[in-house]
């Protein structure tokens, strides 16, 4: 049987106040968690952020809605303010910040090729695995400071569920705002799906934006906090790339409905998925307090807008967040577009060498890494501690790191500091060496 949200009372706004110590809950134990279960605290509080603020763009640009819709609209921003508290905070205070970091991006990857596979809109899931090639560099690049600052290896973090090697490099993901804009869906003819999907992805990548401006000058190392700046700016990149796919003519309210859906059907997701008891709790509380802000914001929109509320959600839930190891489709993925770029008159991508030598991104990216690429230094760096890069993959895949370098390298404009093929290759054979010399001594 289907389930309707649109159908389902759930908890009702009046009852939705929780106390201090309901609001702030348990962390989980960072030794013993499932990395799953630490994804989807990640995501839900990016859900969460994104519901809070946009409640108050809402109550900002509608003060001509009746006051008792606007007290409840207001109450609604409120008990999301407590829920993200809540998903917060259930991170453990010994969770370092690169381990958290190497968690945002494990949620970028597997959320974004979970959604890829399942968006019904073929554009829409082109760009989702453009985005996808991009924090996949990105988990790589941190790993390697998690290595040296923390002793931390990345199956601490990633449990083996997510590859952890070179993606399209990170230098190369500076664009020129105007060929970032996509082309938006027609909210008339998209689906349900595919409108969760986008505001799903959007709010995990904002919050991971929020979270780098926010802990990213937490680190002396001055090479991680220019890392961390440079890879900043690409999720505000993220941010407005996802955002572009929005149809600009939904209303603030059509908007509103979307909003509670997506949080309904995250939490849906994360109900279903939990394997930790006592995190699970949580979902289903947030899934019925979810479903109450649907009926009220449902409510108001038929008030206002003489429309049926299933002309914009559909009567079925949709699965936006199933975390599953991606690793298959991500190496397909990587081996057949690492090479893409955002094509130089917008809206489409190309491969490399369409890409013309005037191309409006070349400037960007040679401003910005005119003294040094911070995402290359960190391979540099790195090879004092380890002779070579920190990788997790199974063997073919490493295999192929050198070769998935040299296709995803923009040769006719790179940082002067780029570790090229040749040099990784070398580091890859310095290390193998001095394995073997080492288990000699032993
Ligand atoms: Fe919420
Ligand atoms: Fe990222
Ligand atoms: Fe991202
Ligand atoms: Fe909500």
């Amino acid at each position: 049987m289907t389930f309707n949200p649109l159908k389902e009372k759930g908890l009702r706004l009046e009852k939705q106040l929780r106390n201090w110590h309901q609001i702030v809950g348990n962390p989980y134990k960072k030794q013993h968690a499932d990395c799953y279960t630490r994804t989807r605290q990640i995501l839900m509080n990016g859900i969460e952020v994104e519901a809070w603020g946009f409640k108050h763009q809402l109550n900002r640009f509608m003060q001509n809605l009746d006051f008792e819709d606007r007290v409840n609209l207001s109450r609604i921003g409120r008990i999301e303010n407590q829920q993200q508290i809540t998903c917060n905070w259930l991170s453990p205070a010994d969770q370092s910040v690169l381990e958290t970091t190497l968690g945002y991006e494990q949620v970028a990857v597997d959320l974004t090729a979970w959604l890829a596979q399942n968006e019904p809109d073929k554009y829409v899931k082109e760009t989702f695995n453009f985005g996808l090639l991009e924090d996949f560099d990105h988990l790589y690049r941190y790993a390697q400071y998690a290595y040296m600052q923390e002793g931390v290896e990345p199956n601490d973090i990633v449990k083996g569920q997510t590859d952890v090697i070179v993606g399209r490099p990170t230098q190369h993901h500076h664009n020129c705002n105007g060929l970032r804009l996509r082309k938006n869906y027609d909210k008339n003819t998209a689906t349900p799906q595919t409108k969760v999907n986008i505001l799903t992805v959007l709010s995990g990548e904002q919050q991971t934006h929020n979270f780098y401006a926010e802990h990213g000058f937490m680190y002396g190392d001055h090479v991680l906090r220019e890392t961390y700046a440079e890879i900043k700016d690409v999720e505000e990149e993220h941010v407005t790339m996802y955002e572009s796919l929005i149809d600009p003519n939904e209303t603030m309210l059509e908007k509103a409905l979307i909003h509670e859906f997506t949080e309904v059907c995250n939490y849906y997701t994360c109900v279903e998925d939990e394997t930790d008891e006592e995190i699970k709790k949580y979902w289903e509380i947030f899934l019925d307090i979810e479903l109450g802000h649907l009926q009220t914001v449902a409510e108001i929109f038929k008030k206002y807008e003489k429309r049926d509320p299933e002309e914009v959600i559909g009567s079925e839930i949709v699965i936006p967040c199933r975390f599953k190891s991606q690793k298959a489709y991500v190496q397909k993925v990587l081996e057949k577009e690492v090479q893409k770029r955002l094509a130089p008159n917008g809206e489409y991508y190309n491969s490399m060498e369409e890409i013309p030598d005037d191309w409006v991104s070349y400037d960007v990216q040679k401003k910005v890494a005119e003294i040094s690429s911070p995402s290359e230094n960190c391979i540099n760096v790195v090879e004092f501690y380890n002779d070579r890069d920190v990788v997790e993959a199974s063997e073919t895949l490493k295999n192929k790191e050198v070769q998935i370098l040299e296709q995803g390298l923009q040769k006719k404009s790179v940082a002067q500091n780029t570790v090229m093929p040749d040099k990784l290759q070398d580091m890859i054979d310095t290390h193998e060496e001095r394995k073997q010399e080492k288990e000699k001594l032993i």
